[in-house]
């Protein structure tokens, strides 16, 4: 709406400037022709009419006056153009820097944001530590019989063939327990252990697993105990791939293949280098 608005309040310059300058034009070129016309004795004579006299003759003059040659109006209108472009140009450029300063992202869903979890060494980590390497964050949990393990099968495949080019860029990923109260984190180092060991388990209180499950949308809910205690967790089967800068760039599914995962990564990673240098 406020964008309409300042477009139609746009739109209006062009017209109301026309009309302006004509007037205007107009008005100069007729008051000092009227009075360099007029002699001190006559305009004493003419003391009392004096201004509804060039009002009126002005006024008739203006009349009289030809339209406002194409040419100044052609210039008025790529003036305002130019202020016009000018005006855009600016306000997307602080409405971007405003919504940077408020979420650190721009152009891409708000999927992902600062967080800290305790890993599976018991140590605290941070969204900041991974500055600098591309991720690959998978929600899931420990019991999960088949999805869960296929998922991490694939992106430890994945990552491996990202880390053990020597120069290329660095890949981690990440497994963010849904299931807090079974996945301890012996289970879960023991877990990540057998799929490589750059997969990083991660958990924490429930404030904290709250908030990183809200930032990355993550869908999940508790299926019913059966009679020796085991339940199932029905969840969101997304990988999250975040740049080197926190960001989120992309997510995969289950259909996405081994193969799909590379090429997107590889076009992403080479966008990212490209715009860097
Ligand atoms: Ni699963």
């Amino acid at each position: 709406m406020e964008r309409l608005l300042t477009r139609k309040v746009c739109a209006l310059w062009v017209p109301c400037l026309y009309s302006c300058s004509r007037n205007m034009s107009s008005f100069h070129r007729c008051v000092p022709q009227k009075l360099s016309h007029q002699t001190p004795q006559h305009l004493l004579q003419r003391k009392l009419q004096k201004k509804s006299t060039i009002i009126l003759r002005c006024a008739g003059e203006m009349k009289r006056e030809k339209p406002m040659s194409w040419k100044l109006f052609a210039v008025m209108t790529v003036c305002c153009g130019g202020l016009y472009a000018g005006y855009e140009y600016f306000d997307r450029r602080w409405k971007k820097e405003k919504i940077m300063a408020t979420y650190g992202n721009v152009g891409s869903p708000q999927i992902g944001g600062a967080w800290t979890l305790t890993d599976h060494n018991e140590v605290e980590r941070t969204d900041k530590e991974f500055r600098g390497k591309w991720l690959l964050v998978y929600f899931g949990f420990t019991h999960c019989p088949d999805i869960c393990p296929d998922e991490l099968e694939k992106i430890a495949k994945v990552v491996d063939h990202f880390n053990k080019q020597p120069n290329g860029p660095r890949v981690k990923p990440l497994f963010v327990t849904i299931d807090p109260e079974r996945d301890t984190k012996e289970i879960m180092k023991k877990y990540c252990e057998e799929f490589t060991p750059e997969l990083l388990g991660l958990t924490g209180t429930r404030e904290q697993l709250q908030s990183i499950y809200e930032k990355f949308h993550v869908y999940f809910k508790y299926g019913e105990e059966d009679e020796t205690g085991d339940y199932l967790v029905d969840h969101t089967l997304l990988t999250y791939l975040m740049t080197p800068d926190g960001l989120y760039a992309d997510h995969f599914s289950k259909r996405s293949t081994f193969d799909k995962m590379i090429q997107n990564m590889t076009l992403r990673m080479d966008k990212k280098e490209s715009n860097k240098s």
